[in-house]
């Protein structure tokens, strides 16, 4: 009776004796037949306890059992057509492990705000776990596409001395005698690493002190950024539409049961094929102009909505390319047909998703990229070793960054980002 198993495996154990470690999820009193639904943290089994005996022991401990009490089951797995997930454990004895207070939680709904002050117990429900392992499918498929494709992985400093993307959303914190940022992104550190290795890419925590409080913006969130020496801007949109198919094929094929769990309709999903849809700014602006309902002024850079209107004429994620050079970031490399614009992309996932990859060229030219820092007054000290790579055997080079929250929200056709990550930071609220 020592035989512990996994609810994801029970498949295996049709007819043996089993033992299962895990919580109460719900039980129901029928009588002389008990119901409990135990979930192990891979998933929920129907369990039953059956006596003639009304006072027999086990129904004892079944009358204590709360919810998310922690018990072990001892019990002979069936083949159950009409139990949920098709097989039903006959317990023969239960152990219990800890008798939980009365749980905050219940099956009634709760407001978010409430879910959210809970959010270390709200992880427990189905449909968090069925995003938590949608999420971590994700975060294995990007890493094994990237190392398939060559790229190595280098990972970026947390801890900086510079602003990667824009002065105005960093988070100071001190260095003993010094200031230092956390990083906005890896990006910078990624292109010293592609001069040394060609391909390479770094994957993790990035920060955003934005008082940005949309269903799209976190504070702390995950990136994965490759970079690429000698690739230009078509190279890397090429590498974002092969990793976004990429990343759909094996989730619809590891995570059905999970897509199902959250009631994903799989079909729009099913349509993500190559080529994907590239477009201009300019041609993105008239979209938008047409539509009547954007007020966005030419040379601004879109918002959510209007991501949300352009994109909903497509039905896979869709490019834009070539923005005005003055709402991007200064390390863009100009287009040399229009100076005014920069060769970078968003790839805006479909669904009405919004922007899910940032990318572009970035400036190889030493003058240029000097006259870009003035331009934006960067500090140039905190960017010499930045400026170096201008001098040592410059090439060409591009790369991006693919949001892990953003992709999770679309690819499981979440409302708001907040559920896309064990414990959201965002906007005044730092909790739990
Ligand atoms: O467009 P962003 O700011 O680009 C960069 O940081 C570049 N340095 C990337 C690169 O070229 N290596 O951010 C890239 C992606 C966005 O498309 C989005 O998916 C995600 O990061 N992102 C956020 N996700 C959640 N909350 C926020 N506040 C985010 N800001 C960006
Ligand atoms: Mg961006």
């Amino acid at each position: 009776m020592k035989n512990w198993v996994y609810i994801k495996d029970i498949s295996k154990f049709v007819g043996e004796e089993v033992l299962i470690k895990g919580w109460i999820y719900n039980k129901r009193d029928s009588g002389r037949i008990k119901f409990i639904l135990v979930r192990d943290g891979t998933g929920i089994i129907q369990s039953t306890i059956w006596s003639k005996d009304p006072d027999c022991p086990i129904f004892k401990k079944f009358e204590k059992l709360t919810q998310e009490s922690s018990l072990k089951v001892y019990g002979k797995v069936k083949k159950d057509e009409r139990a949920p997930g098709g097989y039903e454990l006959e317990i023969t004895d239960l152990e219990i492990v800890q008798i939980a207070e009365e749980y905050p939680i219940s099956k009634k709904t709760h407001g978010t705000a409430f879910l959210m002050e809970n959010r270390h117990l709200w992880l427990r429900s189905i449909k968090q776990t069925a995003i938590l392992k949608i999420r971590a499918s994700i975060i294995k498929s990007i890493r094994d596409f990237m190392d398939k494709e060559g790229f190595i992985l280098t990972d970026s400093p947390i801890l900086t001395t510079n602003a990667a993307e824009g002065t105005t959303t960093l988070f100071e914190t001190s260095y003993f005698d010094e200031k230092a940022y956390l990083s906005q992104s890896g990006q910078l550190y990624a292109e010293a690493s592609a001069l040394a290795l060609a391909k390479t890419y770094t994957f993790g925590p990035t920060f955003r002190a934005e008082k940005s409080k949309t269903r799209r913006h976190l504070i702390e969130f995950w990136m994965m950024e490759p970079e690429w020496a000698y690739a230009e801007l078509d190279d890397v949109f090429i590498l974002a539409q092969n990793l976004l198919i990429y990343i759909v094929e094996r989730i619809l094929e590891e995570r059905a049961e999970e897509l199902k769990i959250l009631e994903r309709d799989i079909k729009p999903l099913e349509e993500i094929k190559a080529p994907f849809p590239k477009i201009k700014y300019d041609e993105a602006f008239e979209i938008l102009k047409k539509s009547g309902k954007s007020k966005t002024p030419y040379g601004n850079d879109f918002g959510g909505t209007d991501e949300t209107i352009i994109s909903e004429k497509f039905n896979k994620p869709l490019a834009i390319t070539h923005y005005p050079a003055n709402i991007k970031a200064f390390y863009m490399q100009p287009d040399q047909h229009d100076h005014d614009k920069v060769l970078c992309m968003d790839i805006l996932a479909p669904e009405g998703y919004g922007e899910i990859i940032g990318g572009s060229q970035r400036i190889h030219d030493l003058d240029l990229l000097l006259n870009k820092i003035n331009e934006y007054k960067l500090p140039k000290d905190a960017f010499k070793w930045y400026i170096d790579l201008r001098k040592y055997g410059s090439v060409p080079h591009s790369g991006f960054g693919l949001g892990v929250e953003r992709t999770v929200a679309w690819i499981c056709h979440l409302p708001h980002i907040r559920e896309t990550i064990p414990f959201p930071r965002m906007l005044y609220n730092l909790y739990p």
